[in-house]
């Protein structure tokens, strides 16, 4: 347990803007900070800091607190694991208050995972630098590929002995389970034995943003075809290889400082370029760069040079890689390295001056690399050419900032010897099947709208947004079946319960607010069980936001009523007597709603498409305006509001 005056300790020392600055690019505004938001991938920045009252808030996640809080959320430690960060950060030592075998009786799982990791991180550097074996195997290899003592202890390099249980039988001595061992995938356990994972090989731990250790790569020494050349962990409860970068922990401050992340492929590249004081690299560990590692990239610099190597074969099946950068919004730059060369080993044959001098020299912009790249292929074949060009407008469409658009379509333009143009139709088309994916996707739940506290007049209507009157009809929605769902709401066959009847009418629509559809989706799922999910099926659920809306939500309406009811004896008529027409409404109008959204869209492409689109989204306009009037004329007669 960390000691109470320590807590108090960190919470004096922590500034708010130095911990969020470590993970994210915070710009001045006014007496606080903003930021694209480190949770979401958002393009308009919802993230604030606010010094004054040492809290971040974001907008379009809804998580918000301290320092510590953030820290928690960033990087996904529990509470204890972000003190210990922040005590690190600010060199303030822990006391402990029971200083007992704390590490081996944690109770939190990530916490002993942690901790077992670190211990075999240390196990290994200790190897490599003291033992026999290590120093004459380990160290020595280390050394002959240039690398330096610097670089060795930063990157904690290490060495495992060539023999089968050695860190079985260390880690056992020193108290840790035999579960938590394999759990941390360093070692394997087969029927009647159990032994390391990692075995006479160099160790590279992976570390996560804040610098914990969450797996280890391990290179083996020999040329030996028949192993593989590097051994890593398993995927764990810690370690997502889709999420990490190599080398982000160490590289972070200087790839804000420089605003340009360097991407390379292995554990050696990272290293190589750090010594020669391009400490901005990290590398994707040889697989395919995924949104979550763009995403990282991008809480510090939005700009990225990726070091190809020369090989053609490699180099075209990098391309898929970096257009998931260009999506994330990225400016890409491309630099290739002589054939055969890995930025390792050309950092090694240049020296530190002509390698740093080569690669910002050759440095140039991806689509500009990629163009030139591909029309050399070419050789005047019009099928071949067709293909290029598909190729790199697929590439363009996915930068998301119009302009730059135009910019690069005018450029390969030239470059490709063909009309502007063809590739703007040719860039329209893709541009128009994304957002038809867009818009799915924004139906199937993300984009929250933050709905006013209280329905809203028709009159007020036409102002407002219409992502926020949707959600509001939503809202309005969960209130009546929270508070009506199992009144009859018709009697004449058999008994019908408001919450079937809507569940029923309002089948095919999906929920744009995130909260109230996993509301509607725990109403299905008991109804389907003919069962009612009610305010105390809803306090019991273990997620915050529903727990809000639903207290939110179940007080009475017209609270204001009361006092009037009882000072002057008005009735206020209540809903709860036409249930059923108060329902049909609000799913007529959240129909309604929906529809004039999806017109509002489709109106919005008209402005880049072309001449052959303008026909089929003019007819599609017209199928839902259709629609519109339809459910409009139904409105208009039903009374009840
Ligand atoms: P490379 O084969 O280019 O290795 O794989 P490297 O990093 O240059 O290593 P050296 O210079 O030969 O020592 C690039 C990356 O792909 C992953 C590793 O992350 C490696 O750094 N990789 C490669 C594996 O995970 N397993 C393998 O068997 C090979
Ligand atoms: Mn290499």
């Amino acid at each position: 347990m960390i000691s109470q005056s320590t807590i108090e300790e960190i919470k004096n020392r922590m500034d708010i803007v130095e911990v969020v600055e470590d993970f994210v690019n915070l710009k001045k505004s006014g007496s606080s900070y903003k930021a694209l938001s480190p949770f979401t991938s958002e393009k308009t920045p919802s993230f604030f800091v606010v010094p004054s009252k040492g809290i971040f808030k974001c907008f379009s996640s809804g998580k918000g607190g301290d320092a510590i809080k953030f820290v928690m959320e960033v990087d996904g430690l529990s509470y204890v694991e972000a003190l210990r960060y922040l005590a690190s950060k600010y060199g303030i030592e822990i006391a402990e208050e029971e200083q007992s075998d704390e590490a081996l009786e944690a109770q939190n799982k990530r916490e002993s995972l942690y901790i077992v990791l670190n211990f075999a991180c240390d196990f290994f550097q200790d190897l490599l630098m003291n033992h026999p074996e290590g120093k004459s195997i380990g160290y020595s290899y280390f050394r002959e590929r240039g690398i330096s003592d610097n670089e060795i202890k930063e990157f904690r390099l290490g060495y495992s002995l060539d023999v089968w249980d050695h860190l079985h039988r260390e880690a056992l001595k020193k108290g840790f389970r035999e579960e938590i061992l394999e759990e941390a995938g360093l070692v394997i356990k087969k029927e009647d034995r159990t032994y390391d994972r990692f075995r006479g090989r160099v160790i590279f731990p992976i570390q996560n943003v804040t610098g914990k250790v969450i797996a280890f790569g391990a290179r083996i020494l020999t040329s030996d075809k028949k192993q593989p050349k590097y051994i890593n962990s398993p995927e764990t409860e810690l370690y997502n290889k889709s999420k990490v970068l190599y080398g982000i922990s160490q590289a972070k401050q200087s790839i804000r400082q420089e605003d340009n992340c360097y991407l390379v492929e292995g554990y050696t590249d990272v290293i190589s370029m750090h010594q020669v004081g391009m400490k901005n690299v990290v590398a994707s560990s040889g697989t395919a760069l995924t949104e979550d590692q763009s995403k990282l990239i991008k809480r510090y610099s939005e700009n990225v040079t990726v070091l190809f190597d020369a090989d053609p074969a490699g180099l075209k099946a990098s391309f898929r890689g970096i257009d998931i950068l260009l999506e994330c919004g990225l400016n890409v730059k491309a630099v290739t390295l002589p054939e055969g060369h890995d930025p390792d080993s050309y950092s090694k044959e240049l020296g530190t001056t002509a390698f740093r001098h080569y690669i910002t020299e050759k440095a140039q912009d991806f689509i500009r690399f990629k163009t030139s790249i591909l029309i050399g292929e070419v050789n005047n074949d019009p099928v071949k050419k067709a293909g290029v060009i598909k190729d790199i407008v697929s590439s363009i469409a996915r930068i998301g900032d119009a302009i730059k658009r135009s910019l690069y379509i005018k450029e390969c333009s030239d470059l490709l010897e063909i009309s502007e143009s063809v590739l703007i139709v040719e860039q329209n088309k893709l541009l128009l099947e994304k957002n038809k994916q867009r818009r799915r996707a924004q139906f199937e739940s993300q984009e929250a709208v933050e709905p006013p506290l209280l329905p809203i007049d028709d009159e007020q209507i036409e102002t407002l947004d219409i992502g926020k009157i949707i959600a509001n009809q939503e809202r309005e929605s969960v209130r009546l079946l929270l508070n009506y769902g199992n009144q009859v709401v018709q009697k004449e066959k058999e008994d019908q319960q408001l919450i079937d009847y809507f569940l029923l009418e309002a089948e095919e629509i999906q929920f744009t607010h995130p909260t109230y559809n996993r509301i509607m989706t725990h109403f299905r799922e008991k109804a389907e069980k003919k069962e009612l999910a009610d305010i105390t099926y809803f306090m019991s659920l273990d997620d915050e936001d529903i727990q809000k809306t639903v207290i939110e939500l179940s007080a009475p309406r017209y609270e204001i009523s009361e006092f009037w009811k009882s000072k002057y004896q008005i009735l206020v008529p209540l809903e709860v007597n036409h249930l059923k027409d108060v329902a049909y409404t609000n799913i007529l109008r959240l129909k309604f709603r929906v529809i004039q959204h999806l017109i509002e869209e489709e109106g919005e492409k008209l402005k880049n498409a072309s001449k052959d689109e303008v026909d089929e989204i003019l007819d599609e306009i017209n199928e839902m305006k259709k629609t519109e009037v339809q459910i409009a004329e139904i409105l208009g007669n039903v009374t009840v509001k």
